[in-house]
């Protein structure tokens, strides 16, 4: 049986004796990095300097998000904008291994230009068993390059530190909640963000689609939850699909683009079965999307495939 308060002592007694001088924390918002930070911050507080990347590519009001979460974990955060970067760096970038590659090396230097200012020595990340696996570290092949772990350039010169590159998604919400992290129920976001939830380049324009699809997908799923009409999905979220159909708004001829529905029970990531939800509920998650995004949107669809042989985000 998987012990969160052993866990976390043993991973702060280790982290105190791996870094000996000023460190950086990669904190996303979401769950890994943040239980990381947590453990980073009681190891080692006065020499971790955590920071929060925008990269254009996070969910609708996530800034104001971090900045609360943090603020009552009693933790301070730096929240940089690198969101004309990131965009910059994906101009033209389809496949989604580049992409990966783009944005993992986007932030490693945005992390050595915070890091070169504090003098900090080590990077500190919340990659997790699954993430390292699937990116080839095991005896499997790649499947994909997850961002925090295929993708470092070689060049980087921060030491690597992941305290919890051994355990599996349902242990770290374990350590979590034992660290009464409110965050801890929250679904995964993968570290790439949003970019790799547009099939295709992904523009400015397109993030702003997938952000507003992804947050109207979740807010209506979470309410249905609420009013029980459905059991909560493990992960929920909207796919931005390159294919364009046509359609009709009002009486007059559209050809927008589709938007894909996507939500997981599962209990680690490594495999997942889609989520039934009520047809009432892909109702209202179609027609606000839709209604919200006339000019760009006049397809909705509902993914219906399990992992394997799907994997649960589309690239
Ligand atoms: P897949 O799509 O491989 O996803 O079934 C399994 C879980 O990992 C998340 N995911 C990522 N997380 N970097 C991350 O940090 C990545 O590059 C990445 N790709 C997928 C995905 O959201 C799901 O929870």
């Amino acid at each position: 049986m998987f012990d969160p308060e052993k866990f976390v002592t043993e991973a702060v007694a280790e982290l105190q004796e791996n870094i000996s001088g000023m460190a950086i924390i990669a904190a996303s918002g979401g769950i890994d990095s943040t239980v990381a930070t947590v453990l980073a911050h009681r190891a080692i507080k006065g020499q971790l300097v955590s920071v929060y990347v925008d990269t254009g590519y996070m969910r609708k009001n996530e800034s104001e998000y971090i900045r609360k979460m943090f603020d009552d974990l009693g933790i301070e955060i730096r929240i940089v904008d690198a969101s004309a970067e990131f965009f910059e760096g994906l101009k033209g970038v389809i496949d989604p291994e580049e992409k990966r590659k783009v944005i993992g090396e986007k932030f490693i230097r945005v992390f050595e230009r915070v890091a070169a200012e504090s003098s900090a020595k080590y990077l500190v990340q919340g990659t997790i068993a699954p993430d390292w696996i699937e990116s080839g570290g095991g005896l499997r092949d790649v499947i994909k390059s997850h961002h925090n772990v295929g993708a470092l350039p070689a060049d980087m010169y921060m030491e690597l530190v992941e305290p919890l590159r051994d355990i599996y998604k349902d242990e770290v919400r374990k350590v979590a909640r034992y660290l009464k992290i409110a965050s801890a129920e929250r679904q995964p976001f993968p570290g790439p963000g949003l970019a790799i939830r547009i099939m295709g380049e992904a523009t400015p324009d397109a993030a702003e689609v997938i952000r507003e699809a992804c947050a109207i997908t979740e807010e209506e799923i979470e309410n249905a939850v609420t009013d029980g009409k459905m059991e909560m999905p493990w992960q929920y979220f909207a796919v931005l699909l390159p294919v364009r159909t046509v359609g009709v708004q009002g009486d007059v001829r559209a050809y927008g683009y589709t938007i894909a529905v996507r939500a997981v029970q599962s209990i680690d990531a490594m495999t997942a079965a889609y989520s039934k939800i009520p047809h009432e509920v892909l109702d209202r998650i179609s027609i606000r999307i839709t209604n919200t995004m006339k000019e760009k949107v006049n397809r909705v669809v509902f993914d219906i495939t399990n992992k394997p042989p799907g994997t649960i985000e589309w690239e």
